[in-house]
């Protein structure tokens, strides 16, 4: 949190900001506070901490100092904060693991009512008590009795230090000079002028939100732009000057200065609206519009009003209202002052002209609307807010007086362009036409014509974009003869009733949610209670130490990769010269520095640490730099030099790879029956092609590891960020020859993982491993996001291609499959890609989606729903899965009908097709999709798992078991097992951290099994200790704890144990229900579920990884590459239990839900495809059609098809004439 102290009115101001883009320069000053200071374990704990990490909000806890601070910052402004703003102030942090409900229902406890106040009448909201049969004690998730009050007279105070300083010293121009650049920050406007007009170059940066990321956010349109290393001399900053900063309400209008934040134009936008005529401020709307979803409030709280004009980005949000607009810009220089239309510096359609480099932006005025002038703004994103626009537009028009006829008219399209551009030529032909059908016909036509975008525009989506043009057009047509008929009824047409809805807003509804348990135990016992995280408030406090938190060690060295740019080349020359003269550079290692081996055989294909005469993909490691410090080591890692001569093929698509029969041996094929031979009886075959894209891991904490060579024996100690402790050590002990008990691999905590925590990790923990043996230094690695993204694969893409048949039923043509007569043939292509890995799933989201897809489309074919096409081929009895594990359905029976009875399916299906039925514009979906997990690994060796337990003679426990925590809180629950086992309370239970020195061959936390089989282990370990116990208990049954230890160790009985467990599969069944916004599933261990569903949701309809055509990967950070954040969850979620069901393969009937519940988000891809089956079925289109995955707004608008895209066709593809 940053706070600010004016001399002048004595305000302090506190936001929000984020930390990566904010210059050390611009704090000269300025208070800033961290999640360290405003709590901590030692002293107190601020009630924010103490509330989300009470809340659950925190699961691997590496979003959670962000989510703290965000909402800090909002209290010290609102100590009574409305949703809204909770949701608002959230919207630009991202959470991996929660799904976001459990953050939202910490902070929910801060606003005023923050519960449904019904106590009175028995339960409110936030008694989750359960209806279940035989439940007992009823639940809440958390206790809101025992939260601290938030009281502000305990806030910390603005330095008095500082505030002297803004009052009592002069102000002065400040220089800071570095290594590379020196900022200069002057004081007046005359002083800035002699700057710009000496330094021409030097960017004048405000919020550095354009300058300092630029090249993460243009590098879908320009991918070599982060490989320019662009940087600086001189940085003037432009912020201290008062000229830069005036908020003056004239008579015309309203001028703001550039320096101006955009919270600040926000905040002084609205408040122009509440005061002035609403005929005045229409531009001001259309702005708010935009400003509303623009970044997040961190970007907007830093971000300036002349940066976004003066970057002239094609994805500015505003500009193109303030050209339509007409708004002026005064521009200085030392030569003097001009005034200029905004539009202007747009004219040559480029952005690049008008100003010249030594003028800088003073100030822009934003004219007020007139009466018959209509103002409107549009923008479409990959995700609603947080996200740069696909394409945007400003529309204006104006009316001769009491008339629909045109008089002026304005487009200015975003998104579309190199920078925002205008569709002048449409607007002239426009002037003087009646606002209706026709004109509007024209309009788009016109614009089509005019406005270009080629096939191979950079950004891609063409038809999309163009669509989109079209269609912002069409909505402004609407806007406005909505209110040209608010005006005068008679002025133009009616709008048909069911296109109004079209024209309200979407909003976002307070989330609401339900998570109901079953508890029937002692009090006492904390199995299957909603327990915080064990880390949790450290989590909240920021103390809960991470790979990259641990203290340098003496004479550490910092590690950076030098990867390929090439997808498929032999390397022909590798030039380090200029690198070792770079500052601070220590060494370079290369595939000739490593010891043993540089290849690592998991499969039939190595791993390769080191690439030596040729690389496979862009992103493989080919050296690597160390230094004294990360800046150095990633300077001079740009200046190696490598020499490539390309190879072919470059296979960078499944059907490149299927073209180029470029496979991975030996071919999968599962087979039950004759298929060909039932194919040549049936009547129906259904034949169809699905395609899902791959998805990134995105965890929170990139890779990460530090490896510290001791003195003595080749030992060495890897700290490092992974799933699996002990694949990590036989990959370093393997690349370094020597043997495991030499390496000693230390997890405390990870920060997310999901199956990206294995083999990438092994390779990057080996790479800094003989960097350390070569340098004799501790070395340490940490990804940067991009680097993270481009190096490490994540989710297979997939394409399933199928040929089903069924029998007759009912009448109906395809009733049950023929459920025991499969084939199924897998391959897996070899690309130029990265490797893909596991990732939450692995494979079942996939396969799963196209067998819910031939469901679907089965459904469509044969009239019945798709709901009865399911059930139709449910088990009904016990039968053989097709893994040959017998399988009772009846609680999978039980888990369905309960899902549709609790969740009124079939009366809400009913209000769904109702509403389609009355709103040509908006489409409702609805659909219910089963799954059966069958979780754990194929091989029975991967789930064994050991446990050691301690017992002090001070009756203190220590606790160690092969599992990682990653943010499914497995310590906790093996507390709670221990709890349980030994009859203790929790807190005289402690773990330290995951080591192969405490538990060697622990297998890979994964699969879901890491609580059941580690459970399990600890479970043996404590029995035993009881076992060892049981006579001293006996003996002294009125004894504490403490006495039989004492007398235990006394007795010198051993109190230490190891536990061991071995497992075969497991199968969970889970259902769930889903209607667009509303979502009711009923599963169990559910902070696992709501973060695997969101997850869901990600892969399925949002998350898009984009390649350039020669295999650099374009979406390399949060800006190209959107995960779910707070605005995607559903409005309403409710999670239940299947009552009464027992698992007595698991510890405690545990569930096992770390992965199943993802492929439930699936249920949102089949809920928009019913939408769309709705929107095509009344514009005629009744053949049955597939969807692919993920069901981005591109694909729905497409699948959607209409007037505009039938126009856009022809245009763009048939190329007819209009
Ligand atoms: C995560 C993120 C999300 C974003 N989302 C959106 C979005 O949804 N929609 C959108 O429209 N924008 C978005 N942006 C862009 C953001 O609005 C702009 O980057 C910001 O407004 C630029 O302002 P700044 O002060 O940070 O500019 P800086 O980075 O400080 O400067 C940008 C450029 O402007 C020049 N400049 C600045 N002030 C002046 C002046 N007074 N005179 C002359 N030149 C000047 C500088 O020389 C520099 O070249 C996003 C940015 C980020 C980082
Ligand atoms: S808890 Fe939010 S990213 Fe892990």
């Amino acid at each position: 949190m940053i706070s600010t102290y004016e001399p002048v009115s004595k305000k302090i101001g506190h936001y929000s900001a984020n930390a990566c883009l904010l210059p050390i320069c611009s704090l000269h000053g300025i208070a800033v506070t961290t999640v360290e200071g405003i709590g901590c374990t030692k002293t107190r704990i601020h009630p924010v901490q103490e509330r989300l990490a009470k809340c659950h909000g925190s699961q691997c806890g590496f979003c959670t100092p962000g989510m703290v601070m965000s909402v800090y910052a909002l209290l010290r402004n609102h100590p009574e904060p409305s949703m809204e703003q909770i949701a608002s102030a959230l919207a630009g942090n991202l959470c991996r693991c929660t799904g976001y409900r459990p953050i939202l229902d910490g902070c929910k406890t801060f606003s005023e009512p923050f519960c449904c106040q019904r106590k009175e009448n028995g339960n409110c909201c936030l008694d989750q008590e359960g209806k279940l049969e035989g439940e007992k004690t009823p639940i809440k998730l958390f206790s809101a009795d025992e939260f601290q009050p938030l009281d502000t007279t305990q806030e910390f105070i603005f330095p008095p230090e500082l505030m002297r300083m803004a009052e009592n010293e002069p102000k002065r121009t400040l220089v800071f000079h570095g290594e590379r650049t020196t900022w200069i920050s002057p004081t007046s406007l005359k002083e800035l002028l002699e700057l710009k007009a000496k330094y021409p170059k030097a960017p004048l940066v405000v919020g550095n939100t354009s300058v300092g990321i630029g090249q993460h956010l243009e590098l879908l349109v320009c991918p070599d732009m982060k490989f320019k290393g662009v940087y600086h001399p001189v940085i003037i900053s432009p912020a201290r000057i008062l000229d830069l900063n005036v908020v003056r309400y004239m008579d015309n209008g309203l001028t703001l200065g550039a320096a101006c934040s955009l919270a600040l134009v926000k905040d002084v936008l609205t408040n122009a609206v509440s005061e002035l005529p609403w005929e005045k401020t229409k531009i001001f709307r259309a702005l708010l519009q935009q400003l509303k979803t623009l970044g997040g409030q961190q970007i907007r709280n830093i971000a300036s009003l002349g940066g976004n004009i003066i970057s002239r980005k094609s994805t500015s949000d505003l500009n193109p209202i303030l050209a339509v607009g007409n708004c002026i810009l005064n521009l200085a220089s030392r030569e003097g002052t001009r005034w200029i239309p905004l539009s202007d510096i747009f004219a040559d359609g480029a952005g690049n002209n008008t100003l010249t480099p030594k003028e800088i932006l003073v100030s822009v005025h934003i004219p007020y609307s007139r009466k018959e002038e209509f103002v409107s703004a549009f923008r479409q994103a990959q995700r609603r807010e947080n996200s740069l626009p696909i394409a945007n537009t400003g529309m204006r028009v104006l009316f001769a007086e009491d008339t629909d006829i045109i008089m002026d008219f304005g487009i200015f399209y975003g998104g579309i362009g190199s920078t925002s551009i205008c569709a002048k030529q449409t607007c002239q032909a426009l002037i003087g036409r009646h606002w209706n059908e026709k004109m509007l016909d024209e309009a788009c036509r016109l614009v089509l014509k005019e406005v270009s975008l080629t096939g191979s525009a950079p950004g891609g989506k063409v038809e999309y974009r163009r669509t989109l043009m079209i269609s912002f057009l069409f909505k402004f047509y609407l806007e406005v003869l909505q209110s040209l008929k608010k005006m005068d009824p008679h002025r133009c047409p009616d709008i048909p009733e069911k296109y109004r809805s079209v024209l309200q807003d979407f909003h976002t509804k307070i989330h609401q949610n339900k998570q109901i348990y079953q508890v029937k135990q002692l009090p006492q016992d904390p199995v299957g209670r909603p327990i915080m995280h064990q880390a949790g408030i450290k989590h909240a406090t920021g103390e809960a130490l991470y790979c990259d938190d641990i203290r340098a060690v003496d004479e550490e060295l910092f590690l950076a990769v030098v990867t390929s740019s090439r997808a498929h080349a032999k390397i022909v020359s590798i030039d380090t010269s200029e690198a070792l003269r770079a500052p601070g550079v220590f060494d370079i290692v290369t595939t000739q520095d490593v010891p043993a081996k540089n290849e690592f055989y998991i499969f039939s294909d190595p791993e390769i640490l080191f690439a030596k005469d040729k690389v496979n993909c862009v992103g493989q490691i080919i050296c690597a730099v160390v230094a004294d410090s990360e800046v150095h080591a990633k300077q001079a890692a740009a200046k190696v030099k490598i020499g490539y001569e390309t190879l072919e093929p470059v296979i960078l698509t499944i059907e490149e790879a299927i073209q180029h029969n470029s496979f991975f041996e030996p071919q999968r094929k599962l087979e039950q029956g004759n298929v060909d031979e039932a194919f040549e009886t049936v009547d129906q075959i259904l034949e169809g092609e699905i395609h899902i894209g791959g998805q990134e891991h995105f965890y929170m904490e990139t890779q990460s590891v530090l490896v510290v060579p001791k003195r003595e024996d080749k030992e060495m100690d890897v700290y490092v960020s992974t799933q699996h402790p002990a694949f990590i050590q036989e990959m370093v002990a393997s690349c370094l020859g020597v043997p495991a008990n030499r390496i000693m691999c230390h997890v405390k905590r990870v920060g997310g993982a999901f199956g990206g925590k294995v083999v990438n990790t092994g390779l990057l923990a080996s790479v800094a491993a003989v960097a350390a043996n070569k340098t004799g230094h501790a070395v340490r690695l940490i990804l940067d996001r991009g680097d993270d993204m481009l190096i490490t694969g994540g989710r297979h893409p997939v394409i399933g291609k199928y040929k089903v048949s069924g029998k007759k039923c009912c009448a109906q043509t395809i009733g049950p499959l023929y459920a025991n007569l499969f084939l199924r043939e897998d391959r897996v292509c070899k690309t130029n890609l990265p490797s893909n890995t596991a990732f939450r799933g692995f494979g079942f989201p996939q396969s799963g989606l196209i067998t819910e897809s031939w469901m679907t489309s089965i459904a469509a074919k044969s009239g019945l729903s798709p709901e009865k096409v399911r059930e139709i081929n449910m088990y009904k009895e016990t039968e053989q899965t097709f893994y040959k594990q017998e399988l009772d359905p009846e609680n999978l029976v039980r888990c369905w009908k309960e899902c549709i009875e609790k969740s009124a399916y079939y009366s809400r299906k009913i209000a769904v097709e109702e509403f389609n039925k009355q709103n040509y514009w908006k489409k409702k979906g609805i659909a219910i999709i089963p799954m059966k997990y069958p979780f754990g690994f194929n091989k029975r060796f991967l789930s064994q798992a050991a446990a050691l337990v301690h017992i002090y003679t001070d009756g203190s426990v220590l606790l160690t078991h092969g599992g990682i925590e990653m943010g499914q809180g497995i310590h906790t629950k093996m507390i709670q097992v221990a709890s349980r086992e030994l009859k203790i309370p929790m807190s005289n239970i402690h773990f330290c951290e995951t080591s192969t020195t405490t538990v060697p061959n622990a297998c890979v936390t994964a699969a879901s099994v890491g609580t059941d089989v580690n459970g399990m282990a600890v479970k043996d370990a404590c029995q035993t200790l009881l076992k060892r116990l049981e006579p001293i208990i006996s003996k002294n049954p009125k004894g504490s704890w403490n006495d039989w230890v004492k007398e235990a160790f006394e007795q010198s009985i051993n109190l230490s144990a190891t536990g061991y467990f071995r497992e075969s599969l497991i199968i969970s069944m889970l259902y769930i229900f889903y209607n667009i916004k509303k979502v009711k599933v009923f599963i169990i261990s559910h902070s696992q579920i709501e973060g695997a569903f969101v997850q869901g949701i990600g892969l399925y309809t949002m998350e898009e990884l984009k390649y350039s055509p020669e295999g650099v990967l374009y979406t390399r950070g949060p800006a190209q590459y959107k995960i779910p954040a707070v605005c995607d969850i559903p409005e309403q979620f409710s999670i239940s239990l299947l009552s009464s069901s027992q698992n007595s393969y698991a510890i405690y009937s545990s569930k096992g839900m770390g992965e199943a519940g993802l492929f439930l988000g699936c249920s949102v891809f089949f809920a928009i495809w019913d939408a769309v089956t709705a929107v095509r079925k009344e514009r005629g289109l009744t053949e049955p059609f597939t969807l692919n995955s993920p069901l981005t707004p591109e694909r729905i608008r497409m699948a959607c098809a209409d007037e505009f895209t039938e126009m856009v066709m022809r245009v763009f593809f048939w190329n007819t004439p209009l």
